[in-house]
């Protein structure tokens, strides 16, 4: 599996908010690795003026969101609610054979300080 990753400076990242991005990354990996058989993965990661936007985007299968929607899955629906949980918002964009993007955007971070660690 190719993967590329490209990441701003995360070191401010609250330590409860790396948590849940660490989660998040986790839960939407496992799916690429179960379901997509793509062979290429690019996970982007955005954190500028308090705001942290993070990319998963494989070439793998693709599905149909819509016919998903409420079925039960746990690994989608979780991402959705530690989302929500941070005030964020979730996008799974994706469509059969032409893989799937999965996209969280967490507004309002506040960096803590380097001394405070
Ligand atoms: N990266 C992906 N590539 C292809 N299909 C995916 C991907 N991520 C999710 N899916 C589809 O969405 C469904 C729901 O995912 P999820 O909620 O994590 O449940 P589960 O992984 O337990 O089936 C999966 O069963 C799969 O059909
Ligand atoms: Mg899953």
């Amino acid at each position: 599996m190719e993967c590329e990753i490209r990441a701003d400076d995360l070191r401010h990242l609250p330590m409860a908010v790396e948590t849940e991005l660490y989660r998040i990354a986790q839960e939407a990996l496992n799916n690429m690795l179960k379901h997509s058989a793509a062979t290429r993965v690019t996970i982007t990661i955005r954190y500028r003026h308090g705001t942290l936007a993070i990319q998963i985007k494989d070439n793998g299968k693709g599905f149909d969101p819509a016919s998903v929607a409420g079925k039960g899955g746990m690994g989608l629906a979780s991402i959705q609610e530690r989302v929500e949980r941070l005030g964020g918002t979730c996008q799974i964009i994706s469509r059969l054979g032409r893989g799937t993007t999965v996209q969280v955007t967490l507004p309002r971070i506040e960096s803590h300080s380097e001394e405070t660690g």
